[in-house]
């Protein structure tokens, strides 16, 4: 029993990423993490969330959805950066959940970041793919139905999504600053965009749009089952959209907007001083990204009424409905170049999750070995790429990214608890960054971390319990009898 607790000291964390086979290459700065962090962040979230979230669970209060999911974020955010900043070491919660709660809960939070972040990156290429193929219609260029993706059960390839992730796989083995370059300019003309439509935007509310702001609560019909919030249901509410609990249930999807600000923690091995940047990095990026969507959001619902707002390209389509095109087409070039950044960061952290699992054993170690030229971990990288390719050639979006938003919620618990739990085992380690008011900051955000995963359908709890007991197995067969840790293999102080 005691080994599926058994802990890999901080310092020998550390050690491992000095390994010269296993180590990469330090080249980020805290200005590199935080174009990174709005990378990642503004993504599908905004560009296609929003609309649909407004039309059918929330109304203009969407903008109210936004902060609550916001300060969810922040909390966290406080928890991830005092850990970041402890053990800045490849992996993110993974890591830190190796150093304080023990292996088993290390492996399940590992397990757990794979879900969000290969079908994150796999949801945000299809995005990518149906703002591409608007673009190319416009040019009179029209893809078959059968490369198009999956539209109303009528089955079809994803192939613009699929040859995204396999373009940005291979951008990522030739190495982090190349890919870091790339994101700048790509993050340069995103924010662009999003101020674009807020600035422009502006001239165009009409204040009667915000009315009701909170639209009235509505039952959903049939009392949408297993689709219903599980709060909903554990609570014998009748389901209900719109209203007060609709801001939850809104707040509980546009989550997925903010996701992204913790993968900035992930390349914490692959900057300069990580003590000091990731802090920096992580905690900034989130406040730039609230402040936009609370505006973009607010400009949208003042433009077009919420029951007519477009669910798939709702902040061009708000332009065409105030008859400026020309906004539209801006607006979605900038969405579907902004789209790629999102999806490259995703698979990033998510190559890095893998690569600090296999350093440790506990997935096979043929996968940490770095590229001799390169400096990265080219055969995770390629593996996982493939595989998200496929995922996003095979899949729609919808229900996918609630499966991500569960996930990562429960990233965000574990990584509260565990704050508290180092602070006891390790009082003595340096914490360049220190989360506020320790026990009550984490306490507080594994409680709205858990709130906003009951919003959340029971369909999605679901399969998040197939996905969990899965990795459940997979650590028995293998990681248990693998790991490094459990081998003794590594010096220092098991
Ligand atoms: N936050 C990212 C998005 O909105 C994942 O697409």
């Amino acid at each position: 029993m005691s080994s599926l607790f058994r802990t890999k000291s901080v310092e020998q964390s550390i050690r491992d990423t000095e390994e010269p086979e296993t180590a990469l290459k330090k080249s980020l700065s805290a200005l590199d993490l935080t174009v990174f962090g709005v990378g990642v962040i503004i993504g599908t979230g905004i560009f296609v969330l929003t609309g649909k979230i407004a039309k059918e669970t929330a109304g203009p209060s969407v903008a109210i959805a936004f902060v609550v999911a916001g300060l969810v974020c922040a909390l966290a955010a406080l928890c991830y950066a005092e850990f970041a900043s402890t053990v800045p070491v490849a992996g993110s919660a993974y890591t830190f959940s190796y150093a304080s709660l023990g292996e088993f809960p290390a492996w399940i939070i590992g397990w757990d970041l794979i879900l969000e972040l290969a079908l994150g990156c796999a949801v945000v290429a299809v995005g990518w793919s149906g703002y591409m193929r608007s673009l190319l219609d416009t040019a009179g260029l029209h893809l078959p139905q059968w490369l198009s993706g999956t539209h109303n059960g009528d089955f079809g390839f994803d192939l613009l999504a699929a040859l995204l992730v396999v373009a940005l796989t291979l951008v990522l083995v030739a190495g982090m600053k190349l890919s870091s370059r790339v994101t700048g300019i790509v993050v340069a003309v995103k924010v662009t965009v999003v101020l674009l439509v807020v600035i422009v935007g502006a001239f165009f509310i009409t204040g009667s749009n915000y009315d009701p702001f909170v639209p009235p609560s509505q039952e959903v019909e049939g009392g949408g089952g297993i689709h219903a919030p599980l709060i909903q249901l554990m609570t014998g509410f009748t389901p209900a959209n719109f209203g007060v609990m609709g801001i939850f249930t809104a707040a509980a999807v546009v989550f997925f907007a903010f996701i992204g600000f913790d993968i900035v923690a992930t390349a914490a091995e692959e900057t300069h001083n990580p003590q000091r940047d990731v802090p920096r990095g992580i905690l900034g990026s989130l406040f730039i990204c609230t402040l936009l969507y609370v505006a973009v959001s607010i400009v949208v619902t003042g433009m077009q009424k919420y029951t007519e707002l477009s669910t798939d390209a709702p902040l061009a389509d708000a332009f065409k409905s105030v008859g400026h095109p020309f906004w539209a087409g801006l607006i979605s070039f900038g969405a579907a170049v902004g789209l790629t950044s999102v999806s490259m960061i995703l698979l990033l952290g998510q190559t890095r999750v893998f690569f600090a699992m296999s350093r440790d054993g506990l997935l096979p170690r043929a996968f940490s070995r770095v590229h001799p030229r390169f400096g990265t971990p080219y055969r995770s990288t390629l593996l996982l790429g493939g595989v998200v390719a496929l995922l996003a050639g095979f899949t729609s979006i919808d229900e996918l990214a609630e499966l991500v938003n569960i996930g990562t919620l429960f990233a965000f618990v574990v990584v509260a608890l565990g704050v508290i739990l180092l602070r006891r085992r390790r009082p003595d380690l340096p914490r360049a960054f220190r989360t506020p008011l320790v026990p009550l900051v984490p306490i507080l955000s594994v409680l709205a971390s858990f709130w906003l995963m009951l919003n959340l359908p029971a369909e999605t709890w679901l399969r998040f319990a197939v996905w969990m007991l899965l990795g459940v197995l997979v650590y028995f067969v293998y990681g248990r009898t693998h790991s490094r840790l459990g081998r003794g293999t590594q010096a220092g102080d098991l």
